[in-house]
């Protein structure tokens, strides 16, 4: 059975005091919407500097805080980044790794998301790992080429377990802060292909375990569709999580859809 997981993007926004009203409304709101956190996960990644007021609002109400990037190594002389020991040692569940903004605007690769997947896996911190083709790539048809080459690189070194452990977050550039959502087929459709990846590289029980999100454009009037597809097991949402009621009613998709349990073809 594969739990949900419905986690928030931030990105760069909000000021201390907005992050910690948010979290305080978050709260109110989920319980508004009678979420029941034991049949769904749902993180927060945010900024660094509102982890620690997030972990604190958080505390024993089930819901996670993740970071949007961390460091590979342990430690050392990387003037302004973040590293993995730090994040375990705040109590931080979740780290986003090799979001496209990162691989565009950072150049991140998929060599360097395979050492932080090792890494985060190591410090126990779940690891939500982005792929996803340009307009471009789509276009020309090479959206599958170029997510098998992504997940056949960032899974580089990972092992089995490691690897069951891993979110994979199927965001398509084209889609992400657009409006335009790609059809829940087009999402499922890369899903259940990037579930076989997974069976190629990892075998069958991996395959089933592994928890895959649809990101891109997610809000309230589309994440029941997307939900209810057979092989999407959650969301990554940016713009639309801003907003803790929006993000509470996201969470809050449909009921009867929670707990899929999908068989790998
Ligand atoms: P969006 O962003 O929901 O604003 O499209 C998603 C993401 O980049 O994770």
């Amino acid at each position: 059975m594969r739990k949900p997981l419905i986690a928030a993007n931030w990105k760069m926004n909000k000021l201390v005091e907005d992050a910690t009203s948010y979290g305080e409304d978050l709260i109110e709101k989920l319980k508004a919407e009678n979420v029941d956190l034991k049949k769904v996960d749902v993180a927060v990644c945010v900024p660094f500097i509102h982890m620690a007021a997030l972990k604190v609002i958080f505390l024993l109400r089930g819901v996670g805080v993740g970071a949007q990037n961390m460091h590979f190594a342990e430690s050392g002389a990387y003037t302004g980044e973040i590293s993995p020991a730090m994040l375990q040692d705040m109590g931080i569940e979740y780290v986003i790794i090799g979001h496209s903004e990162r691989r565009m605007y950072f150049g991140e690769t998929d060599e360097e998301c395979a050492k932080k997947l090792k890494a985060a896996h190591a410090h126990k911190i779940r690891p939500i790992l982005c792929v996803g083709e340009s307009l471009s790539q789509r276009e020309a048809k090479e959206h599958f080429d170029t997510v098998r080459r992504q997940l056949t690189g960032c899974f580089e070194g990972i092992g089995r377990e490691d690897a069951a452990g891993t979110v994979i977050a199927y965001e398509p550039v084209w889609a992400i802060g657009t409006g335009k959502t790609a059809t829940s087929q087009q999402a499922n459709e890369m899903a259940s292909f990037i579930r076989s990846v997974v069976e190629d590289l990892y075998g069958t029980d991996t395959a089933e375990q592994v928890i895959i999100q649809y990101g891109g454009s997610v809000k309230k009037s589309n994440i029941a569709e997307l939900m209810s597809m057979s092989d999407i097991d959650g969301a990554l949402v940016g713009g639309a999580s801003l907003d803790a009621g929006e993000f509470a009613q996201i969470v809050n998709f449909d009921p009867d859809v929670v707990g899929k349990e999908q068989k790998v073809r």
